[in-house]
């Protein structure tokens, strides 16, 4: 089953609640929620306090990805403010990390993800893929919407659905063409932000990707 996880990066952020609205009832099944530092990423989006506002709007699993440094550290306030999956970066935690913050998060009843970067090699995630529900495949450098899909990741997809059976999701670029790549390659949640928010049928666009 195909998930798609509209990315509020690209929602007008001044009408949030209405922008959450809309994808809900055009049959998004998750939404992406891209958390941004300045650090990690050269650009800085929300914090939990809007998490938590997001969280009383819709009724859809929030799927938070932390591109940010020492997420150790914040995976409280996140999951406090109502995530339901909680993505971390290999590039900035421990195998040590990555085990307490799997911990916590089994108790919590939160679903982990581990996210790599395009230029970050699978092999760094292996020893991961015990501790995490699912892998988030980065199909652009993250920090901003609308970039173009990195065709290397579709390499990476499949070596990974060879030795991993849980989800895989995919992030950057998707659209109705890079989506079908991706899914063929062994993904099965698409996070896409321009694709969606930029479309006219919002509908559609969903249904496309699915
Ligand atoms: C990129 C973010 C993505 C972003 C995707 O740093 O992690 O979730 O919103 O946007 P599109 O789909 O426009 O590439
Ligand atoms: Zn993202």
């Amino acid at each position: 089953m195909i998930k798609v996880a509209p990315s509020i990066l690209s929602a007008d952020f001044s009408n949030l609640g209405a922008e959450l609205k809309k994808v809900q009832r055009a049959g998004a099944d998750l939404i992406h929620v891209d958390i941004m530092d300045g650090h990690f990423v050269p650009n800085i989006t929300i914090g939990p306090v809007v998490v938590k506002y997001i969280r009383k709007t819709t009724r859809l699993p929030l799927d938070v990805h932390l591109m940010i440094e020492n997420p150790a550290k914040y995976i409280d306030a996140f999951v406090e403010a109502g995530s339901d999956m909680i993505t971390v970066h290999i590039e900035v935690v421990s195998l040590k990390e990555l085990a307490a913050i799997a911990k916590i998060l089994k108790r919590r009843g939160v679903k982990f993800g581990i996210s790599l970067n395009p230029a970050t090699p699978l092999a760094k995630i292996k020893k991961a893929l015990a501790l995490v529900d699912f892998v988030l495949v980065m199909s652009v450098n993250p920090g901003f919407g609308g970039q173009a899909f990195i065709p290397s990741a579709l390499t990476k997809i499949r070596q990974l659905r060879a030795i991993f059976k849980k989800d895989i999701a995919v992030d950057g670029g998707i659209n109705h063409i890079t989506g079908r790549q991706v899914k063929e390659a062994g993904a099965n949640i698409l996070a896409a932000g321009s694709y969606i928010f930029g479309a006219k049928n919002t509908k559609k666009a969903i249904n496309s990707l699915r």
